[in-house]
Parts: C-alpha cells; sequence; structure tokens
C-alpha cells in the first residue's frame, strides 16, 4: 500500500492519472495538491472526490511548509509530479509563473522530499516521479531520427526550458543526495479532460460552435501524438518498475501534421452530424447546420514565433524494458474524444468563461 502526493491532479493529465490509479490500486491512498489556476478544475475530479482514498489539498507546490506538512501528516512515499505551467503559447505571452511554478515549484518538491525521505523518519522507500515532455529535446527536421533518452537538450520555449530546468533538477537530487527519482518525457497528448485552449480540443470546440479553426502559419508542423489514457499507463510502469534515476521517454508513434489532424476531426464531426437531427439542433452553429463541412471554418494565421517544426519519440525503452505499448491508435483515439466531448459539454462549457475567451481574442488578434 502506497501514500501518494499527486501535484497538478486536478489539469489534464493529472486527473487522468488520478482516475485510473484509484481504480487500478484501490488500496492506496491519493492526495491532490492543486493551485486550481486557470487549468486546475475540479469538476475533473467530481468522481471520486468522495471516495475515503482521495484528499483534494487546494495550495500551491512553491509552498515549502504546506508541501512539508502534506508529506508528514499524510506519511507520503510517491510523489508523481504532474503540476506546471504547460501551454507554450501562455509562455511566449507571460514567462514568469512558468519559471515560478515548473522550475521554483520542482525545486521546492524536491527540497521538502528530501527533508522528509533522507532523514530520520524516512519511509522504507520512496519514489519521486516527475512528468516532463519531449519539448526540452527542442525541434527536429523531417530526416533526423526520434528523440531517445541520450538526446541532447535543446529546448526553445520559455515552457520547454522551464521543464529542461526542472528535469536537470530531478536528476541532480538523485545525483548528489540520492534521491530516488525517476522521470518521463511524453509526447503531446489528448483526451477527456483536456483544456480546450489546445490544438484537438480547440479545434472541436470550436467545429461545434461554428468558429474559426486558427492553424497557425502553413500547418506543416509535426508532433508525435498520445493518447492521455496511454500515458498514464506508462507513467504507472515507470513508477512500480522503471530504475532509480533514469528516464523513460513515452510516445504513441503517431506523428502527425497539424493540418492534417484538424482536417481529420473536420472529417469526423461532418460524419456524425450527417443526418442527426439531435447534434444539429444542439449546436445550430455548427457549419453543417448550414448545409457546409466543418473544414470551411479552417483558417491559416500567423505562426507562433519560435514554433518548432517536429517532435518524435524513439520510444523503445519503454517497450523493451517495460513492455508498454500504445493501446489507442490516433484515428480512433480521435473519434473517441469528440464523442467524450459531446457527452461532456457541461464540463467544457463551464470554463469557456469570459476571461478565457478574453486571452484567446487578445492572442489571435496580436498574430
Ligand atoms: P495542465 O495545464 O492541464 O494542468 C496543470 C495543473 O497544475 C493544473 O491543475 C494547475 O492548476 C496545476 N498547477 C499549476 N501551477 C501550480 C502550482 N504552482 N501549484 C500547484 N498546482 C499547480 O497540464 P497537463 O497537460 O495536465 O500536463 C501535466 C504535466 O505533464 C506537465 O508537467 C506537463 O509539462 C507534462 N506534459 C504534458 C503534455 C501534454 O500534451 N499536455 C505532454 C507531455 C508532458
Ligand atoms: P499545442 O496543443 O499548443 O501543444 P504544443 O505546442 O505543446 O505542441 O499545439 C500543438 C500544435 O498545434 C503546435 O504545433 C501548435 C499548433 N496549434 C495550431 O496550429 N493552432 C492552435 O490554435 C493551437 C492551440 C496549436
Amino acid at each position: 500500500m502506497s501514500n501518494l502526493l499527486v501535484t497538478g491532479g486536478a489539469g489534464f493529465i493529472g486527473a487522468n492519472f488520478v482516475h485510473y490509479w484509484l481504480r487500478k490500486y484501490p488500496d492506496d491512498r491519493v492526495v491532490v495538491l492543486d493551485a486550481l489556476t486557470y487549468a486546475g478544475n475540479q469538476a475533473s475530479l467530481a468522481a471520486v472526490s468522495q471516495e475515503p482514498a482521495f484528499r483534494f489539498v487546494h495550495g500551491d507546490i512553491c509552498d515549502a511548509r504546506l508541501v512539508t506538512d502534506l508529506l508528514q501528516q499524510e506519511q507520503i512515499d510517491t510523489i508523481v509530479h504532474f503540476a506546471a505551467e504547460s501551454h507554450v503559447d501562455r509562455s511566449i505571452s507571460g514567462p514568469g509563473a512558468f519559471i515560478q511554478t515548473n522550475i521554483v515549484g520542482t525545486y521546492t518538491l524536491l527540497e521538502a522530499a528530501r527533508g522528509q525521505w533522507l532523514g530520520d523518519s524516512a519511509p522504507a522507500s520512496h519514489r519521486f516521479h516527475h512528468v516532463s515532455t519531449d519539448e526540452v529535446y527542442g525541434s527536429l527536421n523531417l530526416d533526423d531520427p526520434a528523440f531517445s533518452e541520450t538526446t541532447a537538450y535543446a529546448p526553445s520555449s520559455p515552457y520547454s526550458a522551464s521543464k529542461a530546468s526542472s528535469d536537470h533538477l530531478v536528476r541532480a537530487y538523485n545525483h548528489t543526495y540520492g534521491l530516488q527519482v525517476s522521470t518521463s518525457n511524453c509526447s503531446n497528448n489528448y483526451g477527456p479532460y483536456q483544456f480546450p485552449e489546445k490544438l484537438i480540443p480547440l479545434m472541436i470546440v470550436n467545429a461545434l460552435a461554428g468558429e474559426a479553426l486558427p492553424v497557425y502559419g502553413d500547418g506543416s508542423n509535426i508532433r508525435d501524438w498520445l493518447h492521455v489514457e496511454d500515458h498514464v499507463r506508462g507513467i504507472d510502469l515507470v513508477v512500480r518498475e522503471g530504475s532509480v534515476g533514469e528516464t523513460y521517454n513515452i510516445g504513441g508513434n503517431e506523428e502527425h501534421a497539424n493540418l492534417d489532424i484538424v482536417r481529420t476531426l473536420c472529417a469526423c464531426i461532418d460524419d456524425l452530424f450527417e443526418n442527426n437531427d439531435e447534434l444539429l439542433k444542439r449546436f445550430p452553429n455548427a457549419p453543417a447546420s448550414s448545409g457546409k463541412p466543418a473544414e470551411s471554418l479552417i483558417t491559416m494565421v500567423q505562426d507562433r514565433p519560435g514554433h518548432d517544426w517536429r517532435y518524435a519519440i524513439d520510444a523503445s525503452r519503454m517497450r523493451d524494458e517495460l513492455g508498454f505499448e500504445p493501446s489507442y491508435n490516433f484515428e480512433t483515439g480521435l473519434r473517441s474524444t469528440i464523442d467524450w466531448m459531446l457527452a461532456n459539454e457541461d464540463w467544457w462549457r463551464a470554463i469557456l468563461d469570459e476571461s478565457y475567451r478574453d486571452w484567446i481574442d487578445n492572442n489571435y488578434s496580436k498574430r
């Protein structure tokens, strides 16, 4: 039996992880620490909020006293660290929060864990698992080999630079103090509970509302995509079976150009709307309501500054050492994500509030 502290558990991947963990390990205790920034949403944890094994703490990972008290009170032996500022576009318009949470926040957690786990009252075993991104490796050209665990770091946005910095800190706490850490660097995720400022949920929400689908630059940028349920399964394997001090790249083997993804989403949405009176009534501004294809909303907009062109993951270590294979293929994963968005309209409607719409409007008017 383990006592987990899950930071950022009200965010997209963290919430999926909490659902997965409580289902799979009902004897474990899960304490979520989340500052509920614009990206944090307690509604994503509603289904587990009454479970005795679950506790939600509203607080900041940069609060050293709070983190130390929690580790002590809850006898935490495992930290799974998701909390971060995670959106590249926001890191370009305001990098300060990224430095604070991603770097100072990770340092604060590491210090608290060191104090608690390497002192006199240390638990029998402990693990600090750090959830990171493939963006720390920088950008690839078409013929470059995919990122492996030994690829040199070359982050290029304030977001990826702050995550790279936190990765180095995590590794240093293992090397210098012997803290039992592991790190996973994952490709782009999609699936339930993703905040609709990221490519896939944004395109779905806008297509349903009949709003423009903004594709940056010429839409040729390539990302590797992994369904979030596969990601949390990969994290589970690394936390339980991964070697201490090591890094694991997690990916989906699904490289796709942005414009192709948006077109695929549009085609799926057109299929769903065809002869479906219920959807036509629910979403009267969707292009299908006026007989147009969803693709008619695609709008090419000015490129993101410093936009990385391609990310690709070599996931052979996860496969060979931990037996990990993704279970979703991209097209079925996209379809199930659209189905989830249609079945959970209340969830995304509630977060599309004034301040978020203002941010989107400002951001796009600057392009
Ligand atoms: P998210 O933005 O959806 O959620 C982040 C969560 O962290 C939110 O609940 C927010 O309230 C919380 N948070 C932010 N600052 C905090 C602070 N100072 N103290 C406590 N909580 C705070 O992010 P996500 O997409 O779920 O990503 C989770 C992690 O996975 C991040 O570390 C990210 O770098 C990494 N990652 C994400 C992706 C992806 O495609 N989304 C891919 C690879 C890695
Ligand atoms: P995003 O979801 O922001 O993830 P990341 O920047 O971490 O990869 O963006 C994924 C890709 O989609 C990226 O190349 C930028 C592009 N993009 C658009 O073309 N339009 C959009 O509105 C958004 C949000 C992203």
